[in-house]
C-alpha cells in the first residue's frame, strides 16, 4: 500500500512543475491581492507540509533542508509557531525559485526513501499523513491556478498562460428535475481512498421534496440579470452583499470586461468574446444568491446537492480537469431529461449551507487538526469541483468552503427550488 501511495505522491508532485511550466521567473513572486499567494510560495509550502508532518517526525535525525523554512512556509498552523504574515508573502524575494525547486527535489527523495525507516506500527499513521499531504498538494495546485489567472489579469500587458482555441459551447435546455428525498444519508461513503475530516461522520438529514436545475447558469442568463439592473436593485441582495457590491463598485462577474461594446471574459488564453452558452463563473456567494432571487428560485443546500449527485444519472461529458483551462467540451448528448450536467469539472457551486461541523465531528489533536476544523465559521460550502480540480477530488461528499465575497476562485451557480 505504502509503495503505491509514494508512486502517486511522485506523480502529483511532478504535476505542479507542469502547471508552472508556462510561467516566467518573475511570475512566481507576485501576490496581487490578499487571497493570492505567489506560485513560488505554493511550491515551497506544499513541500514544507511533507517535511513538517511526516519527514521530521518519522525519519530519525532528519535534517531539514533549511532551518528557517518552517517560519517562511507555514501557512496558518499555530501549533507549529510563528510565520510570515499572509499578505507579505509576495514581498519576500528569497529563497530563489531555483532553491525552492532544490527543496522540492530534496523532500521528494526523502519521501521516496521513507520505506527504509518505517516501523510496522507507524505504517498506518504515515500512510494517512501522506494521503493528506498529497490531497493538500492537489488543493494548492488548484489554488495556484486561481492565482496565476489573477496575476496575469492584473498585469497591464495581459500575458497569456496558454494559447487555446476556445470551443463554442452549445445550448443545454434548462430543466428542473424533481427529487423526493426524505431521510437520507450524507457524508463520506468509503468508496474512495481518502476523504477530509470535514466529510465525517456520515449522518442522516431530512430533505423536503425539491428540484434541481440540470445544468449551471450560463453567461447569457447572467447577462440578462446584469442588463436588468440587478446590481442596482437592493430588493434581491442580502445586506452584506449589497454593501459588498456597492463598496467595491461591482457590476459584473470578476473577469468580464466590456471592450468597445463587446462583452469579453478574461481566460488563461487572454480575453475571449463572452460565450453566452458557457456557464458563468467568478461570482461571489452574494451574487449567486441575488441571481437566484431574481429568478424566483433559490440555491441548493449542500445536502440537496449531495443527494442529487448520488441519485441522478450524470452526463458522461464532464469538465477538463486542468488540461485546457477555461475551455469545456462541447456537449453533444444534450437535453436528456433524466440526466444531470456539469456537476464535476466546471465550476464549484455555491450552496446556501454555512460551513460547519457535522454532528459528532471531532477535530484531531495537534497541528493536523487545524487543517479544516478551525475554519468552521463565517464561510459558505461549495460543492462539485472546478476545471482546475483533480479528478480524485470529485466525490459527492467533498466540501469546499470560502467566504461569501470570494470571486477569484472558479465558482458558479446552479439553481434549486421547492416543490
Ligand atoms: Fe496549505
Amino acid at each position: 500500500m505504502i509503495n503505491s501511495i509514494i508512486q502517486n505522491f511522485l506523480k502529483v508532485r511532478n504535476n505542479f512543475k507542469l502547471i508552472c511550466e508556462p510561467l516566467e521567473i518573475e511570475d512566481y513572486q507576485v501576490q496581487t491581492i490578499y487571497d493570492v499567494s505567489p506560485p513560488k510560495w505554493h511550491l515551497a509550502h506544499t513541500t514544507w507540509f511533507f517535511e513538517e508532518f511526516i519527514l521530521d517526525r518519522f525519519i530519525p535525525n532528519y535534517k531539514r533542508f533549511h532551518p528557517k523554512y518552517a517560519y517562511q512556509f507555514n501557512s496558518y498552523y499555530n501549533h507549529i509557531g510563528d510565520r510570515i504574515q499572509k499578505d507579505l508573502r509576495g514581498m519576500i524575494s528569497r529563497p530563489t525559485l531555483n532553491e525552492v525547486y532544490k527543496y522540492r527535489d530534496y523532500v521528494d527523495e526523502q519521501v521516496n526513501s521513507l520505506t527504509k525507516f518505517i516501523k510496522e506500527e507507524e505504517l498506518i499513521e504515515i500512510a494517512k499523513l501522506l494521503l493528506i499531504g498529497i490531497n493538500h498538494e492537489q488543493q494548492h495546485q488548484e489554488l495556484c491556478l486561481y492565482d496565476i489567472k489573477h496575476i496575469f489579469y492584473t498585469n497591464p500587458l495581459k500575458p497569456i498562460y496558454q494559447n487555446t482555441e476556445m470551443r463554442k459551447q452549445s445550448t443545454i435546455e434548462p430543466i428542473f428535475i424533481d427529487l423526493e428525498a426524505g431521510l437520507i444519508e450524507v457524508g463520506y461513503d468509503n468508496k474512495t481512498d481518502f476523504a477530509f475530516d470535514n466529510e465525517y461522520p456520515k449522518h442522516k438529514v431530512y430533505l423536503n421534496p425539491y428540484r434541481i436545475q440540470n445544468r449551471l447558469i450560463t453567461n447569457h442568463e447572467y447577462l440578462e440579470f446584469v442588463n436588468d439592473g440587478a446590481y442596482d436593485n437592493f430588493e434581491i441582495w442580502l445586506s452584506d452583499g449589497w454593501d459588498f457590491i456597492k463598496s467595491n463598485d461591482i457590476k459584473t462577474p470578476m473577469y468580464w470586461e466590456n471592450i468597445d461594446g463587446v462583452w469579453q471574459e478574461w481566460t488563461f488564453s487572454g480575453y475571449q468574446n463572452l460565450d453566452l452558452n458557457k456557464p458563468v463563473g467568478h461570482i461571489s456567494f452574494f451574487e449567486a444568491d441575488a441571481f437566484a432571487k431574481w429568478k424566483n428560485k433559490r440555491l441548493l443546500t449542500e445536502f440537496e446537492w449531495e443527494y442529487a449527485h448520488r441519485r441522478l444519472e450524470h452526463s458522461n461529458e464532464e469538465g477538463f480537469f486542468s488540461e485546457e483551462l477555461d475551455n469545456f467540451k462541447v456537449l453533444t448528448k444534450k437535453n436528456d431529461k433524466n440526466k444531470i450536467y456539469q456537476m464535476n469539472g466546471y465550476y464549484w457551486e455555491w450552496t446556501s449551507s454555512p460551513y460547519g461541523a457535522y454532528p459528532g465531528y471531532k477535530q484531531a489533536k495537534g497541528a493536523i487538526g487545524e487543517y479544516n476544523g478551525k475554519f468552521m465559521s463565517s464561510q459558505m460550502v461549495l460543492r462539485g469541483g472546478s476545471y482546475a480540480s483533480q479528478k480524485a477530488h470529485m466525490r459527492p461528499s467533498y466540501r469546499n468552503f470560502f467566504q461569501s465575497d470570494k470571486r477569484w476562485l472558479f465558482n458558479g451557480i446552479r439553481l434549486g427550488d421547492d416543490i
